[in-house]
This record gives structure tokens, sequence and C-alpha cells, in this order.
């Protein structure tokens, strides 16, 4: 008896689905993300220079996976911790400088926990490792979600 009623609860339910109108495609939100209007060729070069970091944070992650504390703070020190002098910032807001700034500073403090790290690290020191990753993978993120180019 139960198992009738199932199917046939079943059933209706398949039917209506089959009516019911197809849902009007989800409607784009509106981006959020303040818009910053670069000059093409900046935009590029802009675009291309962060695909670098992505390669940085990669091999940073690479190292730390090998147990490798001392590379992973050479590169993120030299790579993410330093502007490279490229003059994006006067294209900039105040704003994106700030978090740009934010994010070169959590990259030096990794690299300084990073050269810290004793051979044998205990889990209190991976811990505190991978803190400081977090907190530069943090800056990645909420610049991206506040800003676009164009
Ligand atoms: C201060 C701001 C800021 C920080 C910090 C930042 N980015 Fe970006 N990044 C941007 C903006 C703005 C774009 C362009 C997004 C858009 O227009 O949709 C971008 C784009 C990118 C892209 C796409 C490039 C392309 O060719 O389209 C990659 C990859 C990227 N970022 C990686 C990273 C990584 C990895 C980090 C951290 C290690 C990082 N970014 C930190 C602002 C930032």
């Amino acid at each position: 008896m139960r198992k009738t009623l199932a199917l046939a609860a079943f059933a209706a339910l398949a039917t209506l689905a089959t009516t019911l109108p197809v849902a009007a495609p989800a409607v784009a939100e509106e981006d959020p993300r303040t818009l910053i209007d670069l000059p093409p060729d900046v935009r590029v070069a802009f675009l291309e220079h962060m695909r670098t970091h992505m390669t940085s944070l990669d091999t940073v992650v690479q190292h730390v996976a090998a147990g490798q504390f001392g590379e992973a703070g050479t590169v993120a020190r030299r790579e993410m911790a330093i502007g490279q002098g490229l003059g994006f910032g006067r294209y900039m807001p105040p704003e994106f400088r700030e978090m740009g700034f934010e994010y070169h500073r959590t990259a030096d403090d990794f690299a300084k926990i990073a050269a810290a790290m004793p051979a044998e690290p205990t889990s209190a020191d991976w811990k505190k490792l991978v803190a400081g990753l977090s907190e530069i993978t943090m800056r990645c993120n909420g610049c991206h979600g506040a800003f676009r180019v164009r």
C-alpha cells in the first residue's frame, strides 16, 4: 500500500515537473567589483603580471610541500613581497594600492616565518607556516573580490 502511494506521488511529481514552465535563466547579477579603467597596453601588462603571481604562489606551495622552507621564503620575498616597480600603482585607486601593499606585507611576513622554520617542524610550526600562507591567499582573494579591470 505504502509503496503504491509512494509510486503514485512520484508519478504525480514527475508529471508536474514536465508540465511546469521552465524557470527563466537567472539574470546575471550586477558585478559588484569596482571597475578600474586601464589603457589597453597597461591592462595587458597588468594581467600578465598577475599570472606571474599565480606561478609564484604555486612555486611557494610546491616548496612547502617538499619541506623546502628556505626556498619557499626566498621565492615569496623575491617575487611577492617586493613590488616589481612596474608602475601600475599610478593607475590604481588608493584602496587598490592599500590592498596591494597589504599583499606584499603578508608575503614578507610569510618569508620570515619560512626562513625561521626548523628542519624538523613540529605541528605548531606547520600551523604557523600554513597560517602565514593563508594570509597571502586571503589578500589575492580579497582584491579579486573588490576590483576588476578593463
Ligand atoms: C591588490 C589587488 C590584487 C592582488 C593583491 C592580487 N590580484 Fe590578481 N588580479 C587583480 C585584478 C584587479 C585582476 C583582474 C580581474 C578582472 O578584471 O576580472 C587580477 C587578475 C588575476 C589573474 C588573471 C589574469 C588574467 O590573465 O586574466 C590571476 C591569475 C591573478 N590575478 C592571480 C593572483 C594571485 C595568485 C594573487 C596573490 C598571490 C593575486 N592575483 C593578488 C588584483 C589583485
